[in-house]
């Protein structure tokens, strides 16, 4: 059974848009690394929520749909990181649905891994 694709739109600082798929039930940080997408430093403890340079901010509108709220452990990191907002999220822990097609995200000037 072939999974549903998810559009999904990457804006960096500089304002260039970059816009790929990803597949229901990816995490964001999958469709990075799927898709080669050439974020610096992104992504940089593969899912394991203890880098923060997965950090991405998202529209007021997607992130009140966004499937899951923030558990601590994503609070926490995500408190390190730089930029943060009111609708900043870890890539890693949010995972696509089909009601996310046509998401954009943007992607922080600063990333901070917090490890280093
Ligand atoms: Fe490190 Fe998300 S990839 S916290």
């Amino acid at each position: 059974q072939q999974k549903e694709e998810v559009t999904v739109t990457f804006i960096r600082a500089n304002g260039e848009r970059i816009t790929t798929k990803g597949k229901v039930g990816d995490h964001l940080l999958d469709v990075v690394v799927n898709n080669n997408i050439d974020l610096d430093g992104f992504g940089a403890c593969e899912g394991t929520l203890t880098c923060s340079t997965c950090h991405l901010i998202f529209k007021k509108e997607d992130f009140d749909r966004l499937p899951e709220k923030a558990g601590d452990e994503e609070l926490d990191m995500l408190d390190l990181a730089y930029d943060l907002t009111d609708t900043s999220r870890l890539g890693c822990q949010i995972t696509l649905t089909k009601n996310l097609d046509g998401l954009e995200v943007k992607v922080p000037a600063t990333i901070n891994d917090a490890r280093s």
